[in-house]
């Protein structure tokens, strides 16, 4: 058995959660060589921050300062502090709708993942889902990956794809791919916990998550 010390996260969210609670249950249950350490909201009123604090999972809103779709240098400062104090060695964005940027990147280059709701390249930003109905494809998923500079940009761990059905509205696909979201999420970040990925340059190799 690995009995090397669990890998110290924070998750990163905005909303919902349920991809967090997907992966605070696959830690428990099976047992992932993962501290979740810390959960960090830039919303307040976010479910995230109540689901972590049901699990006894240090949980803070930290305001993301005056821009809209990225943390100001204060907020950035702010967030850099919670995750060094709680000795955070890996970011997992969960629906965290901010860009990345700056010192917090740059501290954390190639230490933060995120899950986003289309097959990338395509369709990346917000709503993808609904990019992905507008578009008019017949297959669409999810996609883990590294965070770099751009939007939704960085080298792919892992997809799942899901068929997009006559009938669907955005409401039905996004359900559906969020249900493949909780199910992929977990197991690739078990598989980073366990050091099983090998990342060189935009190529990795150890899990592909393909169905
Ligand atoms: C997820 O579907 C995730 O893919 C998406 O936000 C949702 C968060 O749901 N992220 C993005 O669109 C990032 N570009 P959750 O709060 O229930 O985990």
């Amino acid at each position: 058995m690995d009995q090397s010390p669990p890998l110290r996260i924070a998750v990163l969210g905005s909303g919902r959660g349920s991809n967090f609670v997907a992966l605070a249950e696959a830690v428990r249950s099976r047992a992932l060589p993962i501290d979740i350490r810390l959960v960090i909201s830039d919303v307040e009123s976010a479910p995230i921050l109540i689901h972590a604090r049901y699990r006894d999972i240090q949980a803070h809103f930290i305001p993301p300062g005056g821009f809209r779709t990225k943390l100001d240098e204060a907020a950035e400062a702010a967030y850099l502090a919670a995750l060094d104090e709680a000795g955070v060695e890996f970011i997992v964005l969960a629906g965290f709708m901010r860009i990345l940027k700056g010192p917090l990147l740059h501290r954390f280059a190639g230490r933060v993942v995120n899950i986003h709701p289309s097959l990338l390249p395509a369709f990346p930003g917000l709503n993808a889902w609904q990019q992905a109905l507008d578009y008019g494809v017949k297959v669409t998923g999810c996609t883990v990956h590294l965070v770099d500079e751009g939007v939704d940009t960085g080298p792919i761990l892992a997809q799942r794809a899901i068929p997009v059905l006559d009938g669907d509205t955005a409401i039905s696909l996004h359900e559906r791919i969020q249900m493949a979201e909780r199910d992929l999420y977990p197991e690739v970040v078990g598989a980073l916990a366990r050091k099983e990925i090998q990342v060189r340059g935009r190529l990795t190799r150890g899990f592909s998550g393909g169905r």
